[in-house]
């Protein structure tokens, strides 16, 4: 198969894949207006599945209308499908799924994956029906496709616990790939809201970023006091007169719960608006080295 195979019906999808068991599926969800984030993970998963083996790359393009919370964002969202399928066809893809939002969630439609704590703080305090929507729309992606690995970008640090967890305990038979952030020259991290930034504001986001590093920088030299490293952070978002911010976290990378005291990993996050247009980023930290850990000198 060399040709890009478009499926926007779910029965021919499905029809296909029954068709098509062999080699291994990588399977890339997106919400379409790619950008070099996306393609970095379209680009992964070929280079994990490739063709002279029988691998098979598939990605979704599907505005996700359960995750959104406000009707307006969901309207807002940009939407290029044309421009998408050709870059996808550019980047060696195999197979695209772009269903319609009524083959997806026909009437009648009532089932959802809900997980019970990883999805409450962070984004989700400030979106509460968020990863319902992510939850549910990939499980039935899953399903679909039935990859054997999903790629999923550190971008959306909070979405990559989800769906670690919604894999494991809903026994998805696939391996979850995480790709780092891919960011612009200036650190800002490559999203398809940035576009909606005005000058003052673009020329301003890059203090997320900046923000985290200033939290690694203040790990690495040795602080492990999770209220005054988000006291620290606090600082710098206020710095920024064009920033509001919306929260700061130093959290345990599994539970997403705020640490008081910082052991050896966490994760930095934070959710920053310009305007109407509200960013996230984030910095895991792994292999800090416990306090107290070297010997004390005689
Ligand atoms: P979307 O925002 O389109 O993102 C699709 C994938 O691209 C996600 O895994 C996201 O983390 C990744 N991504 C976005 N920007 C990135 C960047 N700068 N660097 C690396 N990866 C990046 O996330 C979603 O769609 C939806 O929630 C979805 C998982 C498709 C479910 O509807």
């Amino acid at each position: 198969m060399s040709e890009m195979k478009v499926f926007r019906k779910l029965d021919a999808l499905r029809a296909f894949r029954r068709e098509n068991r062999d080699g291994h599926w990588g399977l890339v969800p997106t919400m379409g207006f790619l950008h070099p984030g996306h393609l970095e993970l379209v680009r992964r998963a070929r280079a994990d599945h490739p063709r002279e083996d029988g691998g098979r790359v598939a990605v979704s393009l599907f505005v996700n209308p359960t995750q959104f919370g406000e009707p307006e964002d969901l309207a807002h969202y940009p939407r290029a499908l044309e421009r998408d399928l050709q870059l996808l066809e550019e980047a060696g893809v195999d197979l695209v799924f772009c269903p319609s939002d009524e083959d997806m969630y026909p009437p009648g439609f009532q089932t959802y994956v809900h997980l019970e704590h990883v999805t409450q703080p962070l984004e989700g305090a400030s979106r509460p029906t968020h990863f319902r929507g992510v939850a549910t729309v990939l499980a039935k992606l899953f399903n679909l496709v039935q990859p054997d690995r999903a790629y999923f970008g550190q971008k959306d640090a909070q979405q990559t616990v989800v769906v670690r967890r919604l894999v494991k305990d809903l026994d998805f038979d696939l391996e979850v790939v995480v790709c780092p952030t891919v960011r612009e020259a200036d650190g800002l991290a490559m999203s398809s809201r940035n576009a909606r930034l005005s000058e003052p504001q673009r020329a301003a986001a890059p203090v997320l970023f900046r923000t985290l590093q200033i939290a690694r920088q203040a790990l690495e030299e040795g602080e492990r006091d999770g209220d005054l490293l988000r006291q620290r952070m606090r600082q710098e978002i206020r710095s920024e007169p064009l920033a509001e911010l919306d929260y700061v976290s130093v959290a345990d990378p599994d539970t997403l719960l705020e640490l008081p005291v910082i052991g050896t990993s966490a994760l930095l996050s934070l959710a920053v608006s310009f305007g109407a247009v509200r960013l996230i980023d984030n910095l895991p930290i792994d292999d800090l080295k416990p306090i107290n850990s070297e010997p004390i000198a005689e």
